[in-house]
């Protein structure tokens, strides 16, 4: 029981060290858009502004950065609510479409 219990302990601690560890060291913004967003914004699948295409993200640059994470998070159109990237935080999400924005 007793061998158990430590067991158990160190499957908590491991599980409490990889959430802090997501929490604070974020993810690279390429690793998330590889990931998550590639799928749709490399070509433009139904209307998604391609990564680093100045003329599609145009209009999207009078938005603010608060109103493009909430079309992320929220999901707008065709892209699913956080662009399926589930285990994006809100930094990983501003990181990633400063990332997309920019030109290649
Ligand atoms: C299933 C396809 C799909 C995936 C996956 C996807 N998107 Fe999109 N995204 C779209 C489409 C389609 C639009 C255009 C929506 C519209 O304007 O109606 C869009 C628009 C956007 C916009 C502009 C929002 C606006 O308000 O105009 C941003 C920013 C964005 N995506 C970021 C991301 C990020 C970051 C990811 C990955 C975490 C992602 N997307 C994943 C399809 C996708």
């Amino acid at each position: 029981m007793k061998l158990l219990g430590t067991i158990g302990a160190n499957v908590l601690l491991l599980g409490l060290s990889m959430m802090i560890q997501t929490a604070a060291g974020g993810q690279s913004p390429e690793a998330v858009y590889q990931k998550a967003c590639k799928v749709c914004h490399a070509s433009g699948l139904a209307g998604a502004p391609r990564m680093g295409h100045v003329a599609d993200w145009k209009v999207r640059r009078e938005l603010t950065m608060e109103a493009l994470l909430h079309s992320v998070v929220q999901g707008k159109g065709s892209m699913p609510a956080k662009g399926m990237c589930m285990d994006c935080s809100t930094e990983d999400f501003v990181a990633v479409i400063r990332y997309m924005m920019s030109e290649q």
